[in-house]
Formats: structure tokens, sequence, C-alpha cells
């Protein structure tokens, strides 16, 4: 079938807009949302969607598709499907109907209400290097043609030139704040060493001397493994491992591991978990350590003989949990930086240690099973975060 001329105009305009757009965008999720609604206005599919490939685990997983599911995102996609096939062969695809291909995945179809019948796929690749796959499906009438995976093929071009981007563009960011962090907690064990090497030095000051370097080294490792933590995730390239698992028992390992911290201050923990709340879905490991900062926030920024608690419960197409403590509070002005790298609110870093990276953990991980998280907080009685996550 032959497309009309203007029409076909109309698709090159439409490319070149998008290729400029993206240029502009050093946001990997808000660019990749870009990326498949180009891909499935220009190539006039019915969905689009966006598969991650990250070559060290050798694993291609799912990250974006216009018709979101939160179950879908980071599901792994197994290298013999039509997706890994690409990958592998460097090539685009176009099939007419995937129910007769045998390299269709057909998890993907059961996890979404979605049918595909036509589908084509190109890999994204920057300097020899394969990051991703776009694949676009269902035409809207007949099956693709050549010129539709000529579009394909230049918009996926210029998608793995910026998704490449922003990667780069994220690390020299993240870790230009790194650097930043490094230099307080490296000057103050350059004067203690220094000190300690001091005749006049008592014995009793160098003992205070070496446990300051023994909590600063505490200090430092935990912030080197939260960074690293922190930019995988920024990256885009961690995977969620989803499954179905009661809430309880995730809450009382979190107490069992943090309560004699708690009990150290007097802190009591609270665990009121409905008897009706059911099975949730997620990635269990990594909505623990949403958990887990969470509640050491909450001990750690609450006052002798205070209180916490971990609620749970449905509320609308959500689950949710959220911490309650009866510590300071924070000022309604730090609010909005709560969840930035690094931030510590002014006045409370001398009551606990922290990196100023929990939250910001915390949120990218909450993003990542499409959820988000809210805090509230009164100076004086005390914060509440409160996390959703879609079932
Ligand atoms: N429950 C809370 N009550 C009062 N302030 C809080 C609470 N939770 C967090 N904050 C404030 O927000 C800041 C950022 O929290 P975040 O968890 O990101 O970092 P942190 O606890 O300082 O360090 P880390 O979690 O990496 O050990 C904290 O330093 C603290 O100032
Ligand atoms: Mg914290």
């Amino acid at each position: 079938m032959l497309e009309n001329y203007p029409k076909r105009l109309e698709r090159y305009k439409r490319l070149i807009e998008i290729s400029r757009d993206l240029a502009s965008t050093l946001e990997l999720d808000s660019l990749l949302n870009r990326i498949i609604h180009a891909a499935r206005d220009i190539t006039e599919a019915e969905a689009a969607s966006i598969l991650l490939y990250d070559d060290t685990a050798r694993e291609l997983y799912f990250q974006a598709a216009t018709n979101p599911d939160p179950m879908m995102r980071g599901m792994v996609i197994p290298m013999d499907s039509i997706a890994g096939w690409i990958v592998i062969h460097r090539e685009p695809v176009r099939i007419s109907d995937v129910r007769k291909d045998n390299r269709y995945f057909k998890n993907v179809a059961q996890t979404l209400s979605f049918q595909t019948k036509s589908l084509m796929g190109v890999p994204l690749i920057t300097k020899e290097k394969v990051v991703g796959v776009l694949e676009v499906l269902n035409k809207a009438d007949g099956d693709f043609t050549e010129t539709d995976e000529d579009m394909l093929t230049v918009l996926g071009a210029q998608a793995a030139v910026a998704i490449e981007n922003t990667r780069l563009f994220q690390q020299s960011d993240l870790i230009a704040e790194f650097v930043h962090e490094l230099r307080t907690p490296l000057a103050s064990l350059s004067t203690a060493t220094y000190l300690l090497l001091r005749p006049e030095i008592s014995r009793e000051q160098a003992e205070q001397i070496i446990s300051n370097i023994h909590q600063e080294t505490i200090r430092l490792n935990a912030l080197a493994s939260s960074f690293l933590d922190l930019a995988r995730l920024e990256s885009g390239r961690v995977q969620f491992n989803k499954s179905s698992f009661p809430f309880q028992p995730l809450c009382q390992e979190c107490k069992g591991v943090l309560g004699s911290k708690a009990e150290e201050n007097h802190i009591s923990i609270e665990i009121n978990i409905p008897e009706d709340m059911p099975i949730v879905a997620g990635d269990r490991d990594k909505l623990k350590q949403v958990l887990m900062n969470l509640m050491s926030n909450a001990i750690k920024y609450n006052r002798a003989n205070g209180r916490v608690t971990v609620n749970a419960g449905h509320k609308e197409k959500d689950w949710f949990f959220s911490v309650s403590d009866t510590g300071y509070g924070i000022p309604e002005d730090a609010l909005p930086n709560l969840f930035q790298k690094f931030y510590r609110v002014k006045g409370l870093e001398t009551k606990a240690t922290g990196t100023g990276l929990g939250l910001s953990i915390c949120k990218q991980i909450v993003q990542g099973h499409g959820g988000r998280i809210e805090v509230r907080s009164k100076v004086g009685e005390g914060t509440t975060f409160t996390v959703y996550i879609p079932r």
C-alpha cells in the first residue's frame, strides 16, 4: 500500500521535531516516555514500549510502555524472545502476527490485558553498544511498512544517543556531589591522624580520637554503599524482582534489626497491620530497604521515650504503608527538599548520623514500583511518611 505524499511528509516533520525534543531531555524516565509516544505516533501503532539491555548481567528488561502496567516494569525478558533476537542480531524485525512466531514471549501477553498482533522492533545502538529495544505493536490498519521501519530506525538511533546522554549526565552530576560529600569526612580523618601523632596527646585523648576515626569510617562506608545503590537506581539499570508476599513478617524483620537501636533510646515500635491485610505485591528486598530507612529515620529523629508506629492497608487502587514517629518534626520549608540527594535538615544533623541519601533511595524504589511517597510533619509533634503502591 503506497502512502500519500502529504501524510508521509507530516510524519517526517514529526520525526524531526521529536529529535530536537529528545536532545534536550536529561531525565531518563521522561525521555523514555517521549520516545515511546513518538514511536507510537509516527508508525501509527496502537502501543509502544522500550526494553533496556544490561550488558553486564546480559539481561533484557522491560522499562516503559505507552499503556503502562506497573507489574511489567523491570520484568526480565528472556533472550530467546523477539526482543532478545533483536539485541543479538542487531537488526530490526517486522512481524504481521506474533502469535505465529515461536519467539514470542507469552508471559508479556499474560501479564498485560493487551492483545498483540503485529509487531515491529529496532535495536537501540550507540557506539557499537546495544542499550535496548524499541517496539511498536498493532499497526492501526494492515501491517507495518518499510517506511514505518525506516522511521522507527531513525527514531531509534536518536533515542539510543539520548538514553546514553542521560546516563552520562546523571553520573557526572552524582559523582560531583559524591566527591563534595567525601571532602568533609576526609578532612576530619586527616586532622585526627595529625593530632594522634602529636607527642603531647594524652592516652584518653588518643582513645577519643581513635573512636572518632572509627565512627567516621563507618559513615564513609555507609556513604559509599548508599551512593552505589542510588547510582544504580538512577541509571535505570536496576531490576525489580516482583513477587507476592505477606507484609506483616517483613515489618517484624525490620523491627528485629532495629529493635536494639530503639531500646537504647527507650523508643517503642508498634506494628499495626490489619488482620485482613492480604498479600501484597512488589520487590520484597527493595521494599524492605524502604521500610528500614523510614523506620530507622523515625528512631533516629525521635525523642527519648518516643514511639514509632507502622500502619498498612488499602486505599482505592493502592496498597500503602506508613511510618509515624513522635519526634522533632520537620519544618515546613524543609519538606520540599527532603527527597533531594545529600539533603539533611539543619539543626537535626547533630541528633543522628546519616548520609542524606536514604530518602532519595526510597523515592527511586517507590517510583520504580509506579508508586509515590508522601510526608506530613508538625514541628514538635512528629512525622509520618506514607508509601502508596498500585495494586
Ligand atoms: N522521621 C523524621 N523526622 C525528622 N526528620 C527526618 C525524618 N526522616 C528524615 N528526616 C530528615 O530528612 C533528612 C534526610 O533523610 P534521609 O533518610 O534521606 O537521610 P539520613 O537519615 O540523614 O541518612 P541515611 O538515611 O542515608 O543514613 C534527615 O537527615 C533528617 O534531617
Ligand atoms: Mg535515613
